[in-house]
């Protein structure tokens, strides 16, 4: 038995189950306490009743489903307060805010003393996990596992990150391809299995020892299995419903909407992304994807809060594919300390229409990235406000 806190590296077998070709048919069997543990390679292929494949200390599994009732919703063990941040509609966005969000909070002070949010990010995204490439932190190996099999999240740019694509391989296999590659291709009982670990058996004290002021949660789009897992399992503060004007994303966002609201998630309010693009050198808003009208005509009908319009900004892209989100990029224009949180100095712009040497106008792609920066501070402002 390892000494209490002491981290243990997690046994690569234990994510052979992973690997789709291994994959067995689903067969429903629950371990009793004699049964050997689920992350040996020939039985994890064959159970799901461990996905993850985390020891645990040969205890049986709880599952929630085999209660009578609904689960009880639970607080995440170290986290004060949880942000969900949803879509209906697939690739509005919802990673982008997560990560910028998540950093623009870290930024807001918790205490009159200065000291700043606590702030964690959690990625729910089982078959699309985005918050290793956002956060730079592909490759980095896999999480420590803690003397009681808890997951230790990985640190970047200051936040403590959980994924499941931390837990996929990622390294050469002995044929030459990349595994990076391989998808996760489970059933959803699998699904949620790893879903309530990823919710429930991650170590979110581990190197500071406090709570998390907030844990912002990425999840995939719809109105699917995880989204319900949240609201029969999770005590949730607060959600961040993210859409794009185009009537087809709206659609789907008030579907999303009455979802969360039957099963009792509370929905602080509505982010349009991709709201506008500015040219450079020009202040004229170009509605890419249509105008905002659908968008607050469907806040004003559903009493959604407004909480950000967020433009088309490609370096928002650029940097996220770069693993360092838009709101870390240092501005020219805004005086910041270490931390980036805002102040009533933040965000003057300077005067629009200085030239560069090379006679382009390089000032207003600043100021227009400065707009984007300042709207997730925006953001996570009103969001911290109304938890
Ligand atoms: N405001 C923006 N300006 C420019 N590009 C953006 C903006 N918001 C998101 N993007 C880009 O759009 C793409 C999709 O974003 P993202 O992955 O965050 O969406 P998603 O909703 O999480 O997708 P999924 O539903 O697949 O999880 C990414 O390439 C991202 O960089
Ligand atoms: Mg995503």
């Amino acid at each position: 038995m390892p000494p209490a806190n002491r981290l243990v590296p997690l046994a690569r077998s234990a994510l052979t189950p992973l690997a789709a070709p291994r994959l067995a048919t689903c067969t429903c069997r629950f371990p009793t306490p004699s049964t050997s543990r689920a992350f040996s390679l020939s039985s994890s292929a064959q159970s799901h009743d461990n996905p993850l494949g985390l020891p645990r200390n040969d205890a049986p599994p709880t599952m929630p489903r085999m209660q009578r009732g609904l689960p009880k919703k639970r607080k995440i063990p170290g986290v004060k307060k949880v942000v969900v941040v949803s879509s209906g509609k697939g690739g509005v966005g919802k990673s982008s805010v997560s990560v910028n969000l998540a950093l623009a909070l870290s930024g807001l002070p918790a205490a009159a003393d200065g000291a700043r949010l606590r702030v964690g990010i959690l990625d729910l995204d089982i078959f699309g996990p985005s918050l290793p490439k956002l956060m730079g932190l592909e490759g980095m190996g896999e999480p420590m596992l803690t003397s009681d099999n808890r997951l230790t999240p990985l640190r970047a740019h200051g936040l403590p990150c959980m994924s499941m694509g931390f837990l996929l391989p990622n390294s050469p296999t002995s044929d030459g391809t990349n595994n990076a590659d391989t998808p996760v291709v489970w059933r959803g009982m699998m699904v949620m299995k790893a879903v309530q670990q990823l919710l429930f058996d991650v170590d979110w004290r581990a190197g500071s020892g406090h709570d998390l002021d907030v844990l912002v949660i990425d999840t995939p789009p719809g109105t699917g299995d995880v989204a319900l897992s949240l609201g029969q399992l999770v005590d949730v503060d607060g959600s961040v419903i993210v859409t794009t004007p185009q009537d087809v994303a709206i659609i789907d966002t008030r579907k999303g909407v009455a979802m969360f609201r039957k099963i009792g998630i509370p929905i602080t309010g509505a982010v349009l992304n991709m709201s506008h693009f500015l040219c450079p050198g020009s202040t004229t808003h170009h509605y890419i994807f249509g105008p905002p009208t659908s968008f607050r005509q469907t806040c004003s009908d559903l009493s959604l809060p407004i909480l950000a319009e967020i433009p088309i900004e490609p370096t928002l892209s650029s940097c996220g594919d770069q693993g360092s989100p838009l709101v870390m990029m240092s501005s020219p224009f805004i005086a910041r300390d270490s931390s980036h949180a805002p102040s009533e100095h933040d965000h003057k712009l300077p005067e629009a229409g200085k030239r560069g040497a090379n006679g382009l106008d390089e000032t207003s792609e600043d100021q227009r990235q400065d707009g984007a920066r300042a709207a997730f501070e925006r953001l996570a402002a009103r969001v911290w406000n109304k938890l």
